[in-house]
């Protein structure tokens, strides 16, 4: 297939096209370089500079046809979206409708968007499944689930058929060690506490230890990058097989508190990760866990890479490697 990775630079769209090109796909990365990485990107894939703000270049870019395109290209740090929602809302929102009407301009595609477990805000209950009610508590997850309510209205009438993959908390790195997170600032757990493990940074703060969680600190669902990946190729391959569009929350159905993350991070690394306790961070949720049966049953995902200690130690093999 050919397929365009719109922020195949980044985090997760970096490992995606890693994962295409070795399946032997054809791969376009379309990507502004704001946050991403161009060494990140796989040297089979070609490589295209441009910002989903300009119209003219997308229409000239879909005008050579691709089997799917994948959406990564967004801004993810909640608390930046809180202080500067006009930045998620032109992005994460703005040149997300520039993508669908472009692609409906282009007489349709289909469309795997990265969507994110903030869209649900603060769950009535878990494991969160499709049937949870959408109501998030900051911009960052408001932009994502308008992206999908606009997915779920462009639709049928402009030609686009979609999956979005709802992530809980992506994490770990290519096992090789060749690729993995490399966001500035880093604000992600795992990351953070592997730098405090490595003696790049001497220490990491708690947010918060009086959560009603089981040691009071926040449980999160980690899911490996690469389990994404396949559940993106999974997506992409339903939709070309005629399949409907659809939503998806992708998790390992098991929540880890921030206090069992540095933990299982000492044993990995063996060493030790000090931590002081600071104020809880806003708009975090005590307990975010998925519930992916849907995934499972209609994709046939199957999480290769999913306890926590493999994500861990695949994030550690790249954090002692990293650029
Ligand atoms: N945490 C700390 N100290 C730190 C960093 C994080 O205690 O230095 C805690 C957070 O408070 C949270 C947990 O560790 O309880 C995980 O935090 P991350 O920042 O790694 O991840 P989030 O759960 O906040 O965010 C992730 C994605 C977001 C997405 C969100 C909800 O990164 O893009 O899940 O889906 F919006």
């Amino acid at each position: 297939m050919k397929v365009l990775v719109i922020g195949g630079a980044g985090y997760i769209g970096s490992h995606m096209v890693k994962t295409l090109v070795e399946r032997g796909h054809a791969v376009v990365v379309f990507d502004s370089l704001v946050t991403g990485h161009r060494d990140a990107v796989h040297p089979a894939a070609e490589f295209v500079f441009g910002d989903l703000a300009d119209r003219a270049r997308l229409d000239r870019l879909l005008a050579h046809g691709f089997d799917g395109v994948m959406h990564f290209a967004s801004f993810i740090q909640v608390g930046e979206s809180v202080a500067r929602p006009a930045k998620y809302y032109r992005n994460n929102l703005c040149n997300s409708l520039n993508l669908l009407d472009a692609l409906a301009a282009a007489g349709g595609g289909r469309l795997i968007f990265s969507s994110t477990a903030a869209i649900f805000g603060n769950p009535l209950c878990t494991p969160i499944d499709e049937t949870h009610p959408c109501a998030p508590i900051n911009p960052y997850g408001r932009t994502k689930w308008m992206v999908e309510q606009a997915l779920a209205d462009y639709g049928e009438t402009c030609g686009i058929a979609s999956i979005c993959l709802r992530y809980f908390n992506a994490a770990g790195a290519t096992p090789d060690g060749s690729l993995g997170e490399r966001h500035d600032p880093e604000t992600h757990l795992i990351p953070l506490v592997l730098q405090a493990a490595a003696g790049k940074r001497p220490a990491i703060e708690i947010y918060g230890d009086n959560y009603d969680t089981p040691d009071g600190t926040c449980i999160r669902d980690y899911v490996h990058v690469d389990d994404l990946c396949a559940a993106h190729l999974l997506a992409l391959d339903h939709l070309v097989a005629g399949g409907k569009s659809a939503a998806f929350n992708l998790g390992n159905g098991r929540g880890f508190s921030v206090r069992e993350v540095i933990a299982a991070a000492e044993r990995v690394t063996g060493k030790t990760v000090s931590h002081s306790i600071a104020p809880p961070r806003p708009g975090d949720p005590p307990r975010l866990v998925a519930d992916a049966s849907r995934a499972m049953s209609e994709l046939g995902w199957r999480p290769q890479r999913a306890a926590l200690e493999t994500i861990i130690a695949d994030a550690w093999r790249w954090e002692c490697r990293r650029p």
